[in-house]
């Protein structure tokens, strides 16, 4: 279905439920700085995720894992400086919610008083229930994250698809229903099958966002630097690269080199 879409001065948690009753798909990226927050939020993004892919993306980890609560707060928070209109989601980092709920409780309690963003995420399903709910009790907004959890990547043992199987396919469609019971405000669903997010959207109210997913969900989320082709090593099959930044910066970083070297670069203009 394609819709009008309205002018939201601010999005918020309520925008984005209205998105979905309206048929507007809802756009997302990653940003964790505040130079591309501006150029993020500026451009009309819907939401903005400070995901914890920022591990990978910004301090060239492996995996998700090592990224810690006090540096999701310093992404977060020099993010929302940069930010007028889009709603900013944070991760919740691996290690800060998992074991118990008071604990996941002080660590949103933190990201939302330290960084001033609007919302965190967690990944999972039945087995953090608890931890949602009390997160939510406090008025802090969730949203869940189903699928392929990279915070789970050793219990995978593999970036392949997830939910194939019907087994895995039924818990994620119970893990996603007890999200929306529990008050979550909406889902990120990543690198499963086309059909079943559709499905999975199409039995929800709140807005499901894939990635990875194919186009029969709410909205669509992307990493903000393998979109804009800054990163190179990664292929997935569901990457669209807008730009290719990496080959673009590569490029112009040799002609400064070639111009400072050959004193090209000051030129009488651009001196005092
Ligand atoms: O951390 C992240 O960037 C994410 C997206 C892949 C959804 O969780």
């Amino acid at each position: 279905m394609s819709a009008a879409q309205k002018d939201y001065k601010k999005v918020t948690v309520k925008t984005l439920s209205d998105m979905k009753a309206n048929g507007e798909k809802i756009s997302m990226l990653t940003a964790y700085d505040y130079t591309m927050a501006t150029i993020v939020d500026g451009a009309g993004l819907d939401v903005i995720l400070v995901g914890d892919s920022a591990s990978n993306v910004m301090a060239g980890y492996q995996t998700t894992l090592p990224i810690t609560l006090d540096q999701m707060i310093y992404h977060a928070s020099s993010v929302v400086r940069g930010v007028n209109r889009a709603l900013i989601v944070v991760d919740l980092p691996f290690g800060s919610y998992q074991s118990d709920p008071k604990e996941a409780l002080r660590s949103a309690i933190r990201i939302m008083k330290e960084s001033g963003a609007h919302s965190i995420k967690v990944e999972g399903g039945k087995e953090i229930k608890e931890s949602i709910k009390r997160i939510l009790n406090a008025g802090i907004p969730v949203m869940g994250h189903l699928g392929l959890t990279p915070q789970s990547i050793y219990k995978f043992g593999t970036f392949t698809v997830r939910a194939k199987e019907e087994e895995e396919a039924k818990k994620l469609k119970q893990d996603a229903l007890m999200l929306q019971k529990a008050g979550c405000f909406a889902i990120v669903l990543e690198k499963i099958p086309a059909k079943l997010a559709k499905e999975v959207a199409e039995s929800l109210t709140i807005p499901v966002i894939g990635i990875g997913a194919g186009n029969g969900v709410d909205g669509q989320v992307l990493v903000l630097h393998d979109m804009i082709g800054m990163t190179k090593e990664f292929h997935p099959r569901f990457l669209r690269r807008y730009l290719n930044l990496y080959e673009d910066m590569t490029n112009a970083l040799s002609q400064y080199v070639t111009d400072v070297k050959s004193v090209d670069f000051p030129s009488e203009d651009e001196q005092y």
